[in-house]
């Protein structure tokens, strides 16, 4: 593990170490700390102030994704924040302050999204292959940018929805164009054998049937095809099939204003990334397929903004060797971050603070009551012992959003970190919170 690695602006090392003469003729280096820092807060201090386990965000890197995205779209789209990948209502009013818009897919998403800027509605994309009709008629009230819509039963209850509130639904069909995504099964969305979205092939005759509907306003056609997706043929591919259909629509006399393209851009879990030349390079591909179609792109990022924008720090508790096999035994658990577990997912762990210990080969492994309760297996790590604080990096997202109660542990604190200031967002539940909506009965 290098000490000298920036991940700019939210994770960086501080006071690297300095090279000194230990004895004449040599030099040596020295143990001088390197802190690691969320911005300009040492993430020990954070570990202390707040306790473990705990994710910690940085405002700067969420902005600067943000930006980065803006910039190598132009004014041709707009970013809809997908609320799933990290759904606290701080970062989300975070997000509205830089005129963000919103991807939902449940009515807790959208009522997140209203609490932290009830404007927000008019920028929300609501998607998903089972919206209830309550979820419908509060999304129509609130009056949302658009309805993408899964297969044709679904219509039918939008269109009675909107008829019933006399509300106009502006609507896109989720084709689903039959590329393969090279991504982790789980995430990868954008097959036939999926259950997402309509095939490409019959969806001409879904926009006919829609736009019969007197409720139902034709809006945009809309794709994703999975997520951390870290190649850009397939983005490119079905932009292609995308961009074939809006020009069949638009000559059946449809008015098709958005592309909504999804989510799904990945990001590098091996270490930082030039996060402005990847974007660009997205941009490329999702844009050039669509040019002299007159068309506003939406996005729905969702990793790609918040996951490198934030680390979980959790506390080394015990060490043990079982059989030769060294683990390092900490606080957090698969409950707080399910990637590895789920996933196989393989973030960067590194201390909190570097003293150049030696490398040493450790599992790093959690309380939780099974042998998937791993952050890492066979990972070399500098030399840890118990209370050092250890930072698992890249889990802004997918991790407080996935995270559970198993074992009645509760859930990691959280907090926003800008400059010097840390803020805490969430704050720790209790066991109380946990039990509180369990009624007592005999049987
Ligand atoms: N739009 C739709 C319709 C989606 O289904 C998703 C993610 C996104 C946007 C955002 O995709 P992103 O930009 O974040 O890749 N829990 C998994 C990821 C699940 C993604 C689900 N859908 C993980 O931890 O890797």
């Amino acid at each position: 593990m290098k000490h000298t690695f920036e991940r700019p602006p939210g994770f960086v090392y501080r006071s690297p170490k300095k090279r000194v003469p230990r004895h004449s003729g040599s030099t040596e280096e020295t143990t001088a700390r390197g802190q690691l820092n969320c911005e300009q807060v040492p993430l020990k201090e954070l570990a202390e102030r707040f306790g473990t386990p705990v994710y910690v965000y940085s405002a700067t890197s969420i902005r600067r994704r943000v930006r980065a995205f803006a910039r190598a779209f132009g004014g041709v789209s707009h970013i809809c924040y997908s609320v799933k990948a990290n759904s606290n209502l701080s970062i989300l009013r975070l997000l509205t302050k830089i005129g963000c818009g919103f991807d939902v897919v449940s009515g807790g998403e959208l009522e997140r999204v209203l609490r932290a800027d009830r404007r927000a509605a008019k920028r929300v994309v609501f998607s998903g292959v089972g919206k209830t009709a309550k979820e419908i008629e509060v999304a129509l009230r609130a009056g949302i940018l658009l309805f993408n819509l899964e297969s044709p039963a679904e219509m039918e209850v939008v269109a009675a929805c909107a008829t019933k509130l006399k509300r106009k639904a502006r609507i896109a069909w989720r084709v689903n164009p039959d590329v393969p995504a090279e991504t982790h099964p789980y995430i990868s969305t954008g097959l036939r054998k999926h259950k997402f979205g309509v095939p490409i092939g019959e969806a001409r005759e879904l926009y006919a049937f829609a736009a019969k509907s007197k409720y139902l306003q034709v809006a945009g056609v809309s794709v994703h095809i999975g997520s951390q997706i870290t190649q850009f043929a397939p983005f490119r591919a079905a932009m292609e099939r995308v961009a074939e259909l809006v020009r069949q629509l638009q000559s059946d006399g449809h008015r098709i204003q958005y592309v909504d393209a999804g989510g799904g851009l990945g990001i590098s879990y091996d270490g930082p990334q030039d996060f402005s030349a990847v974007v660009a390079e997205y941009a490329d591909a999702v844009t050039r397929p669509l040019r002299n179609l007159k068309v506003k792109v939406l996005l729905e990022p969702g990793r790609s903004i918040i996951g490198p924008a934030g680390a979980l720090l959790t506390t080394v508790l015990y060490r043990k060797t079982n059989g030769g096999k060294k683990f390092v035994v900490v606080d957090g658990a698969m409950n707080d971050l399910i990637r590895p577990a789920l996933y196989q997912a393989e973030h960067q762990i590194v201390p909190a603070e570097d003293r150049s210990a030696a490398p040493e080969i450790v599992d790093i492994v959690g309380p939780v009551c099974e042998s998937g309760d791993f952050f890492a297996h066979d990972r070399t790590l500098p030399t840890v012992c118990a209370e050092d604080v250890l930072a698992i990096l890249d889990a802004g997202a997918y991790g407080m959003a996935l995270a559970s109660n198993y074992n009645t542990r509760s859930r990691p604190v959280e907090v926003l970190v800008a400059g010097r200031s840390a803020k805490l967002i969430r704050r720790r539940e209790t066991v109380l919170d946990q039990i509180q909506p369990e009624i007592f009965r005999k049987a």
